[in-house]
């Protein structure tokens, strides 16, 4: 049977819960999910690909049909290469919607490959990696907003710096 499949792209710099609440909403609706690491030379991280990759593992594994891989280039090459017809994407609030429009009116018009947006679950309508970060690096609590092990990685990597 031909397999429905779906892709969620990101930085993942690191994994949150709101990710995940996506990622997982998408594993439901698709046969297999695929989540996207964007490799970007250009935009620097707190974590490497690899350590992105393995905390995307771990914490989806659960769901049991989702993969984790990495990406250069262009996403809607990734989709094409890999047969995969939907890009899954939250949407936190309004201000998301106007370069998430575009980027998925381009994606379309260059492959046909389709958007399909979820609302965002409020409890993480304010969520960002890069806030999460700010917070932890000057000691604000971010438990709850990511996961366990991630909050473990995240204060490691910041006693290290
Ligand atoms: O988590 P992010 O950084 O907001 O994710 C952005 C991402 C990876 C979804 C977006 O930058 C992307 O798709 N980049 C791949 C390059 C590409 O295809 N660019 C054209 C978009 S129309």
């Amino acid at each position: 049977m031909h397999k429905r499949k779906a892709v969620c792209p990101g930085s993942f710099d690191p994994v949150t819960n709101g990710h995940l609440d996506i990622i997982g909403r998408a594993a439901s609706l698709f046969d297999e999910v695929t989540v996207a690491v964007l490799i970007n030379k250009k935009k620097s991280s707190l974590f490497s690909v690899d350590e992105r990759i393995e905390m995307l593992q771990k914490e989806t594994a659960p769901m049991g049909n989702v993969v984790v891989d990495s990406f250069h280039g262009l996403l809607v090459d990734f989709c094409i290469e890999r047969k995969i017809s939907a890009i899954v994407k939250g949407l936190r609030a309004v201000s998301d919607f106007d370069y998430e429009l575009q980027m998925a009116q381009m994606n379309h018009g260059l492959t046909g490959v389709e958007t399909l947006f979820v609302s965002t679950n409020p409890l993480y309508s304010y969520l960002s990696s890069s806030l999460v970060k700010e917070v932890a690096t000057y000691g604000g609590d971010v438990a709850g907003l990511i996961p366990d092990a991630v909050l473990a990685r995240l204060k490691e990597k910041l006693d290290e710096q």
